[in-house]
């Protein structure tokens, strides 16, 4: 069955990464990678049960931490953690992130794949305060060149600089001129490394899809390394087909998956 097939017959919640939280480790990673101080006033769209917040007041001591969520179960909960953990400089908002008010904001962390929610939230995200960082996973915020990168985490900074195009928004993230199997790969697994449970048994899985979804993207904008598809990518893709009944080879024509 095609990739599309396999992705469709998938439950909702694992597809829209809905339930997927941040891991403790990952969050402090994406902190000391934004250079969170002090000074900051942290926002976490999509914050769910409120860890970051926990983390960026304790132990980044944050001015004020600020977790929205749309999902009133997961305030709750949020909420009741604050209490115990007397955290006073946080604040829980029920609210559709498309609603928000960040004008105070200085760090905002950012982790939407939804392309409808991304191009909406550019122009929500064009009345920052200047300097304001926003930091992104996986994809960079639209047609902008991050300021830094230590992939998977992206940082883009108020005014953002706009990307020609997506062949060379994508090379800034890759830090590369061309993307090769190797490359492909390590970013795939940094990927499955940051978002994955410690003790998951699929991350291989994961890890092979992510590598032929970026290599053939590339392959797909023209950056990727040489005309040949590498072996190794043949083998990966023979792999799925042959032992998971998965076929990507016919996104090859596509222009982007
Ligand atoms: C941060 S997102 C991560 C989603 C996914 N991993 C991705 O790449 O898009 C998950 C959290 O955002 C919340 N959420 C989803 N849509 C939202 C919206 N429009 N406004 C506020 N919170 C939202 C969910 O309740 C969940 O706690």
């Amino acid at each position: 069955m095609k990739i599309e097939e396999y992705l469709a017959s998938l439950p909702d919640s694992i597809i829209s990464g809905e339930e997927v939280e941040l891991r403790e480790d990952t969050l402090r990673d994406i902190f000391r990678f934004a250079g969170l101080t002090r000074d900051d006033i942290f926002y976490h769209l999509g914050c769910g049960r409120g860890k970051s917040v926990m983390i960026a007041l304790d132990e980044f001591k944050v001015k004020k931490a600020v977790g929205i969520d749309n999902n009133q179960d997961k305030i709750i909960k949020a909420r009741q953690m604050s209490d115990e953990k007397h955290l006073t400089n946080s604040e829980f908002i029920c609210q559709d992130i498309l609603n928000s008010d960040l004008s105070n904001a200085s760090v905002i962390l950012y982790w939407f794949s939804d392309e409808k929610i991304n191009e909406k939230m550019l122009s929500k995200f064009a009345n920052l305060r200047e300097g304001c960082k926003v930091i992104t996973i996986w994809g960079p915020l639209l047609g902008c060149i991050p300021d830094k990168v230590s992939f998977p985490y992206i940082l883009n900074i108020f005014p953002f600089k706009k990307a020609k195009d997506l062949k060379e928004q994508t090379l800034a993230i890759f830090e590369t001129d061309c993307i090769d199997f190797v490359v492909a790969w390590e970013f795939a697994e940094r990927y499955t490394k940051a978002i994955g449970s410690k003790d998951s048994n699929s991350d291989r899985f994961l890890t092979i899809l992510q590598t032929l979804v970026i290599w053939i993207n590339a392959k797909n904008l023209g950056i990727a390394c040489g005309n040949d598809i590498p072996d190794p990518v043949k083998s990966y893709m023979g792999i799925l087909k042959t032992f998971f009944n998965i076929e990507v080879e016919h996104l090859l024509d596509k222009k982007i998956l």
